[in-house]
C-alpha cells in the first residue's frame, strides 16, 4: 500500500486531491496535515473523514517534531505539499505569513523528508513563479523564475529550496507549476467563486483595472490527476508545467458567469487595480502531455458549468464560509476600492 502525507489537504486543491485519491486509489493511505487557517475547512472533506484510508491531523507544517513523528508513525513514502498561503491580495496586505508557511514551512518538510528517507517529495508550485507575459508566448519549464508578488516570490523561494535539497543531498523530488484552478470548494477570495457569490447575492462584481488581464484556467480535478501522474510516474528531479490551454480575460470569465446565472452586466464595477498586477499567464503543458500522457478531462465551458452548478447546489457551504470573518476581510479588501 502507498502511504502519503498530504499537507494543506483541507484547502481548495488539497481537499479535491484527497477526495480523488480516496475514491480512485483504494491501495493508498493518506495522512492529511492541515493547520486549518481561514482557508482550511473540514467541510471541504465531507465524505472523506470516515474513510479508513484517511487520517486528518490538525497541525502546522512548521512543527518539525510533529511532522517527523507522523513520517515515522505512518511509514510515509511520499509527501505532497499543497500547504501554503495562496492569495496574492493577502500577500500584498500582509506578506510575513507567506514567508513563514511557504518558505520556512517547506524547508521544515524538506528536512524531515531527508531525515526520514521519504522516497519522493512533490512540491505543488504555481505558474506565477515565472512572472508575467506580454501578449505572446507561454511559460515553459525552462522559463527563468521572475516572481512579482510576495506570494509568487515565496513560492519561487520554496522551489529553489526543493531543487537545492535534490542537488545537495539527493532528495528525490518533483515540482509542479500549475495555472489558475477553479472548481468546487474554492474559497471566495479568488476571482471565480467571489464573482459567483457576489452575483448570487446581487452584489457588485469588483473587476480590477480594465479587466483585460489574462489567466489560463484549469478545472481543479484535472490539476489533481496531473499531480497523481507526477507522483506515480515521473522521474525524480523533473519539473512539470500544468495548464488547461484556456486563456481568458477576466471580463470574459465574469460575463460568462453573469450570463449563466441570468444576472445583469450592470453588476460589474471596475475598481482600483491590484498593485503590480501580472498582465498575462499562459502555460505550455507540452512536457506533461508527451511524457506522462496527461490530458485535462473537461473544456473550460464544461468546467465552469460544473463549478457554477456546484456553488448553486452547495449554498450551505458558501453561506458558512462567507459569514463571520469573511465579512471583515471583504470590507478591508474592497471597502475603499
Ligand atoms: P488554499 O488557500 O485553498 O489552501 C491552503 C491550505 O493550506 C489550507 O487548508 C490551509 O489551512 C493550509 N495551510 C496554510 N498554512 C499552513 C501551515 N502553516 N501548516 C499546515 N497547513 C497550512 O490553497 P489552494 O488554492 O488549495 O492551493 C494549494 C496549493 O496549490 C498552494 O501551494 C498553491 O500555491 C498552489 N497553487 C494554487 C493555484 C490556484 O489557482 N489556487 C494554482 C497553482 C498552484
Ligand atoms: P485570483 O483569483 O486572485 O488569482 P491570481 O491573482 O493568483 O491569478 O485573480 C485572478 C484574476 O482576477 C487576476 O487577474 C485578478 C483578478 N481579480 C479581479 O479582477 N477582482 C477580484 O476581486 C479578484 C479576487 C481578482
Amino acid at each position: 500500500m502507498r502511504r502519503i502525507l498530504v499537507t494543506g489537504g483541507a484547502g481548495f486543491i488539497g481537499s479535491n486531491f484527497v477526495r480523488m485519491v480516496l475514491e480512485e486509489q483504494t491501495d493508498c493511505f493518506v495522512v492529511n496535515l492541515d493547520k486549518l487557517t481561514y482557508a482550511g475547512n473540514l467541510e471541504n472533506l465531507t465524505g472523506c473523514m470516515e474513510n479508513k484510508n484517511h487520517k486528518f491531523v490538525k497541525a502546522d507544517i512548521c512543527n518539525a517534531k510533529l511532522v517527523e513523528s507522523l513520517l515515522d508513525e505512518h511509514k510515509i513514502d511520499a509527501i505532497v505539499n499543497f500547504a501554503a498561503e495562496s492569495h496574492v491580495d493577502r500577500s500584498i496586505a500582509e506578506p510575513d505569513v507567506f514567508i513563514k508557511t511557504n518558505v520556512t514551512g517547506t524547508l521544515i518538510l524538506l528536512k524531515a523528508a531527508l531525515n526520514k528517507n521519504v522516497a519522493r517529495f512533490i512540491q505543488i508550485s504555481t505558474d506565477e513563479v515565472y512572472g508575467a507575459l506580454g501578449p505572446e508566448g507561454k511559460f515553459t519549464e525552462d522559463t527563468p523564475l521572475s516572481p512579482n508578488s510576495p506570494y509568487s516570490a515565496s513560492k519561487a523561494a520554496a522551489d529553489h529550496l526543493v531543487k537545492a535539497f535534490g542537488h545537495t543531498w539527493g532528495l528525490k523530488y518533483n515540482i509542479t507549476r500549475c495555472s489558475n484552478n477553479y472548481g468546487p470548494y474554492q474559497f471566495p477570495e479568488k476571482m471565480i467563486p467571489l464573482m459567483i457569490n457576489n452575483a448570487l447575492s446581487e452584489k457588485e462584481l469588483p473587476i480590477y483595472g480594465d479587466g483585460l488581464y489574462v489567466r489560463d484556467w484549469l478545472y481543479v480535478y484535472d490539476h489533481c490527476t496531473a499531480v497523481w501522474k507526477v507522483l506515480t510516474e515521473a522521474q525524480p528531479g523533473e519539473i512539470f508545467n500544468i495548464g488547461g490551454n484556456n486563456e481568458k480575460t477576466n471580463m470574459e470569465v465574469v460575463n460568462l458567469i453573469l450570463h449563466r446565472l441570468g444576472k445583469s452586466q450592470s453588476l460589474i464595477k471596475h475598481v482600483t487595480d491590484r498593485p503590480g498586477h501580472d498582465r498575462r499567464y499562459a502555460i505550455d503543458s507540452g512536457k506533461i502531455i508527451s511524457r506522462l500522457n496527461w490530458r485535462p478531462s473537461v473544456t473550460f465551458e464544461q468546467g465552469i458549468n460544473k463549478t457554477i452548478d456546484w456553488y448553486l447546489e452547495n449554498r450551505d457551504w458558501l453561506d458558512h464560509v462567507v459569514s463571520g470573518r469573511y465579512q471583515n476581510y471583504y470590507e478591508s479588501m474592497y471597502g475603499n476600492r
